[in-house]
């Protein structure tokens, strides 16, 4: 009898997951994905940067996937919502879940919810134009933003506020937003790490992209480069030696520009009814190598601050969750009995796309063991109970039409391959005219 799995969140680790149970298993297998979203490759779409195209055409390798025989796209599904935990059971052998992590760290300082206080979360699903975001939510109307953390996200972030319009007009932005990138008054992006530049979480390669904006000078101030010892890899010395260079050069007078800092903890986020500052205290190590404040202070006046101290994940109905970790406990993906999980909800929120291969495989590897020998379940597929519930999902096909209408839509606007259609309901009527 056929093995049936379900894997729920079509990102990289679920459709990885889809891959690797059609690899390695010895018998028939049957996989649906079951995606929230019309769309399926979590945040390869709505995650990755625009501009970052060649790292977006990962898309074409999991697409495969989805084409495979034994896997089914089965989009606008959520768990928790239109199924449950029990349901998945009744209906497939076993279950993983890979929803990733979809909402943001907290900084835990005062006046962190003011209006113009936001998360990285909301401002990377503004521009890559996920539905939950409406293209509205944003106007940057600020002359001064901080964007705190020093990680890829923010580095991302920062190269979407540094550019033009026009030199994101060829990516897949949606048309309402890029009009508003177009409008944007901003001419200074303080980035902010708390800790020094041989702890900075950001790659070289992505830090280089920053010294090549066109649109922006970018700034490090000499004695924040400082950084005592010397014994570090590769990637962090090359991280130290660009921005030491940085630190050694002058604006040329760039419409914007960018300041880099250090060692600087953001504190108190200002103002009255919204943001008005942001106070930062400059810190150093202690000797157990923790930041602590310096009890020096300095503000900065920002009109916008974004927040892009990592990602975490929610709990799901049903599956267990370990609220310290943020994370599904699990030992090589297993939860329990027939549920397994992969990806960001099974390791936290790091690590490349790829490394979600490898994670997907040890799960698979780990379910596949656990089954070996045991009886099939019987029941009909999960089809005759969505339909009882009037859940009609979106099948790969109608994924398509959604993908050619936001190609017919960039050849009309005489912008790039494609623009993504914004909300949920365009996209639907593209699927379903
Ligand atoms: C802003 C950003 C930019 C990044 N850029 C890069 C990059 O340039 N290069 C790189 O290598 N890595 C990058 N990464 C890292 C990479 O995106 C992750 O490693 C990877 O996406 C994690 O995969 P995942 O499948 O666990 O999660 P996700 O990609 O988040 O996929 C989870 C999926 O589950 C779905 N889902 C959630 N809840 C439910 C539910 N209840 N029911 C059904 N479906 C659900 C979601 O809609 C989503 O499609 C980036 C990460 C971020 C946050
Ligand atoms: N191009 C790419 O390959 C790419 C692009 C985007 C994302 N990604 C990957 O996706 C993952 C997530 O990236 P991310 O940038 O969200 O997370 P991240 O790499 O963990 O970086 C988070 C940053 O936030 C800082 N931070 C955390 N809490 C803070 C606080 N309370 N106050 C001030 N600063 C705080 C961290 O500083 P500390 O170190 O001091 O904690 C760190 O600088 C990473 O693995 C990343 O490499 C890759």
């Amino acid at each position: 009898m056929t093995l049936r799995v379900a894997v729920i969140g079509s990102g990289p680790a679920g459709i990885y997951t889809a891959e690797a149970l059609v690899k390695q298993a010895q018998e028939d297998v049957q996989v649906d994905v079951v995606e929230r979203l019309p769309t399926p490759y979590g945040l390869v779409r709505y995650g990755v940067a625009p501009d970052h195209t060649s790292i977006k055409s990962i898309a074409n390798y999991l697409r495969r996937v989805l084409e495979l025989p034994e896997v089914r796209f089965l989009g606008g599904v959520t768990l928790g919502e239109h199924l449950s935990v029990e349901d998945l059971l009744s209906s497939y052998d076993a279950v993983v879940y890979a929803t990733g992590a979809m909402v943001d760290r907290k900084l835990g300082i005062p006046g962190e919810d003011l209006p113009g206080s936001v998360a990285a979360t909301d401002f990377v699903n503004w521009y890559c134009g996920h539905p939950d975001v409406s293209a509205s939510m944003f106007t940057l109307d600020s002359p001064e933003i901080a964007v705190i953390g020093v990680g890829n996200v923010a580095v991302d972030v920062v190269r979407v506020l540094a550019k033009t319009a026009e030199e994101l007009s060829s990516t897949d932005v949606p048309h309402d937003v890029l009009e508003r990138l177009g409008e944007s008054q901003v001419k200074a992006i303080h980035m902010i790490g708390r800790r020094g530049p041989e702890h900075a979480k950001f790659t070289l390669k992505e830090l280089r992209e920053l010294g090549e904006l066109a649109n922006a000078d970018v700034c490090v101030r000499e004695e924040e480069a400082v950084v005592l010892g010397g014994d570090f890899p590769r990637q962090i010395r090359g991280n130290i030696d660009v921005l030491r260079s940085w630190a050694a050069r002058a604006p040329v007078g760039r419409p914007r520009r960018l300041d880099v800092r250090f060692w600087l903890r953001p504190v108190e986020i200002l103002g009255t009814g919204r943001v008005e500052g942001l106070r930062l205290e400059r810190t150093r190590l202690s000797e157990e190598g923790r930041v602590v404040g310096t009890g020096e202070f300095e503000t900065i006046p920002v009109g916008m601050v974004l927040r892009s101290v990592g990602y975490q994940s929610v709990p799901l109905p049903g599956v267990p969750f370990d609220e310290r970790s943020m994370t599904v406990p699990n030992e090589a993906g297993r939860i329990r009995e027939r549920e397994y999980v992969a990806g960001w909800l099974k390791r936290g929120p790091t690590g490349v796309i790829g490394t979600n291969k490898s994670d997907a495989a040890e799960t698979v590897r780990t379910l596949l063991a656990d089954l070996a020998g045991r009886d099939r379940l019987r029941s009909a597929p999960i089809d005759a109970l969505l339909d009882d519930r009037g859940v009609r999902p979106v099948t790969y096909d109608e994924w398509l039409a959604i993908e050619a209408a936001e190609g017919a839509l960039a050849k009309s606007l005489g912008r790039g391959e494609r623009v993504k259609l914004a909300g949920l309901e365009a996209m639907l009527r593209a699927c379903r005219p």
